[in-house]
């Protein structure tokens, strides 16, 4: 051993194994638990963001619930997607608190054109009634219209659930691992709360500061059930993305919406599963109006979020585009959403982690699965897929 200390190759063997296994099993988001405090420069007022007026309001979600509500789950659907909305209402979605948090899903969706048959506008109505979990906006719902549906969504939010501490943006073909996500986000608002306390021993509530330079509102009661809010755009990020100039693909950005001197996108989080903390959020309505709507919604929260100097924070543990076969310990623990999921398959995930999320039964992950992490959920969706 010692002499092996001595020996230049061997030493540098030793340190590229170091080296293997800290990129394998270090920190793998090293942004994780630090924090651009507090305010980024104010968007200027400007351009208020006039949006399609609501047809199904649903404005009482929020207020019914009684204490405030700690993380919102926006889902953008399609009028005709009532199988996958019943999937994700007979699943994660069905949870309404986690650990002392209260969260709410809700469905967003726009009118459906002409082409499609006949009687989709009344069942939509009876089902809205029937599950109180859907907002409609006025605009034709189509995938070149998804940007409205985002922005419709959020707006929403920002109007009727004030109080709202995180908005979780996602479809209807995603699994969402909700208590992860909650853990996640609490953690992150524990950390900032240490934080603050470090830096500035001598203050009192550390978020009343903030709340009064940026002028925010809030009720008091927000400061001693949750920990602070910290200014968060979370999600899977993409960097670097070119525009597609293809005419006629779902994605084609024309060179008025975004001109190619301006060169590639901001880094963006991926539209499979975005949150955005409640601070962030108002930021990025504020700055939406007067520019141009470009039509791929996450790229266009991300061009926003730029402007109004929020910078994103990647984890691994939201999937992106990546699809994962169905897995106890990764759906259950390691990741925080899944993409490319039909109906039956979010239901029988949920199934298999169901029986965890109380007590008892045996754990979600072995020693071993729990130790290789999102490496092992990586091997197996390379090796499925
Ligand atoms: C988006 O919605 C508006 C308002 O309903 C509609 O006029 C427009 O045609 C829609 N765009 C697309 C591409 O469907």
């Amino acid at each position: 051993m010692s002499s092996c200390l001595l020996h230049p190759r061997c030493m540098l063997l030793a340190a590229l194994a170091f080296l293997c296994v800290w990129a394998i099993f270090g920190p793998s988001e090293l942004r994780k638990f630090s924090f651009t405090l507090p305010v980024p420069a104010p968007a200027a007022p400007g351009h208020p963001l006039s949006l399609p007026h609501l047809l199904i309001p649903n404005g009482g979600v929020c207020k019914g619930s009684g204490s405030q509500v700690f993380l919102l789950i926006l889902v953008s659907t399609a009028p005709e997607h009532q199988e996958q909305r019943d999937a994700i209402r007979a699943s994660w979605g069905g949870l309404r608190e986690i650990q002392g948090h209260s969260v709410r899903t809700l469905f967003i969706l726009g009118e459906p054109d002409n082409s499609h048959w006949g009687n989709i506008k009344e069942v939509l109505k009876w089902e809205a009634q029937i599950e109180g979990d859907i907002v409609q906006a006025a605009f034709t719902d189509s995938y070149r219209n998804l940007t409205l549906k985002t922005l419709s969504g959020l707006a929403w939010a920002a109007r009727y659930c004030p109080n709202v501490h995180y908005v979780l943006k996602t479809d209807d073909d995603v699994y969402i691992n909700v208590p992860g996500l909650v853990a996640e986000l609490d953690q992150r608002g524990k950390a900032l709360k240490q934080h603050l306390q470090q830096k500035y021993p001598n203050r009192g509530i550390v978020q009343g500061d903030r709340k009064a330079k940026t002028g925010e509102k809030e009720s008091e009661g927000a400061h001693s059930l949750y920990p602070p809010v910290p200014h968060l755009y979370l999600g899977h990020i993409h960097w670097s993305v070119y525009p597609s100039r293809l005419k006629g693909s779902r994605h084609q950005v024309s060179e008025m919406q975004w001109p190619s001197s301006r060169g590639p996108f901001p880094p963006y989080g991926s539209g499979t599963g975005y949150v955005l903390s409640a601070p962030v959020l108002r930021l990025i309505l504020r700055a939406a109006g007067g520019v141009p709507l470009i039509p791929v919604e996450d790229v266009f929260v991300g061009v926003i979020a730029k402007r109004v100097g929020v910078a994103p924070t990647h984890s691994s543990r939201i999937a992106g585009a990546a699809r994962y076969p169905i897995d106890r310990c990764c759906f259950g623990r390691i990741l925080l959403s899944s993409h490319h999921m039909e109906p039956w398959e979010i239901k029988s995930a949920w199934e298999l982690v169901r029986g965890s999320l109380g007590n008892g039964d045996m754990p979600l992950c072995s020693w071993l699965q729990e130790t290789l992490g999102i490496v092992r959920c990586w091997m197996l969706s390379w090796w499925y897929f």
